[in-house]
């Protein structure tokens, strides 16, 4: 079981874009995968083509089997689901308590039973990236070619360091980049910025940005799914590849 983490300091950065897209690459190629929404507002579903249901759900039932949907495109899926004003804080008191909480249910399912295991997660500092990043064998730290992602990548790769520096099974954190523009030469300059700071951690190949990506998210499907021909699909496939090239290390 190999769990992957899509973090970022800013939301907006394509975290659930990528995990949904990343989700469904990897079952394409026949991997057993389960995505896990982390985030309260329950977006992840939208790109898998499932509603966030008003019971169960990870917030609710934690990592089990009743707590997974079946996702039409071949991946399987657990909610963040819905909680009120009220329990929302009394959960996050709870992920403070048991900072290791979901690695420990996630080291309990059968072994066998998923090869991937992707966490999407809300951006910044919160009890839900601790968990991730508890959890977590690698990280993918999304971010835009623009000067306000680039400023906040060291905070994030510093408390990626953080939260995972004790953990001998934790195996990298990359950063990537989403919505590369197509024409122009700021996305290159960002991205020979971050390959300079973080050399051969950073992601071989950013996401470009690409119209399909909010035409497929319109229509309730992945992009990978929706057009797989599309240049953001070509991108996530390769960044697919890549990701089962280091699993197999
Ligand atoms: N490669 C891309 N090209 C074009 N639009 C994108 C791309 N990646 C994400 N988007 C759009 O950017 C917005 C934010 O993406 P999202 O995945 O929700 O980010 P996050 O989960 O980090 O907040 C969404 O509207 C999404 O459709
Ligand atoms: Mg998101």
């Amino acid at each position: 079981m190999h769990i992957i983490s899509f973090v970022s300091g800013k939301g907006g950065s394509g975290k659930t874009t990528l995990t949904a897209n990343v989700a469904v690459a990897l079952a394409r190629r026949g991997h057993s995968v389960v995505a896990i929404d982390l985030d309260p507002q329950n977006a992840l579903g939208l790109h898998l083509g499932l509603e966030a249901t008003e019971e169960g759900g990870l917030a609710r039932e934690g990592i089990r089997r009743s707590a997974m949907f079946e996702s039409p495109f071949g991946v399987h899926f657990i909610p963040f689901g819905r909680l009120t004003t009220e329990e929302l804080p009394e959960f996050h008191a709870f992920l403070r308590d048991h900072p290791d909480w979901l690695a420990q249910s996630l080291a309990a399912l059968p072994r066998s039973e998923f090869r991937f295991v992707l966490l999407d997660t809300p951006p910044g500092p919160t009890p839900y990236l601790r968990q991730a990043l508890h959890a977590a064998h690698r990280v993918l730290v999304c971010g835009l070619a623009d000067a306000a992602s680039y400023a906040t990548l060291p905070q994030m790769m510093a408390l990626v360091e953080e939260y995972t520096h004790d953990r001998p099974q934790f195996l990298g954190a990359h950063p990537i980049i989403n919505q590369m523009p197509v024409n122009g030469r700021l996305g290159h300059q960002v991205r020979s910025a971050v390959a300079t700071e973080y050399g051969a951690t950073l992601a071989p190949v950013s996401v470009h940005r690409d119209p399909r990506v909010a035409h497929a998210l319109a229509s309730e499907q992945p992009v990978v799914e929706y057009d797989p021909a599309a240049m953001a699909s070509l991108d996530i496939e390769y960044l697919a590849d890549w990701l089962i090239d280091l699993a197999d290390l």
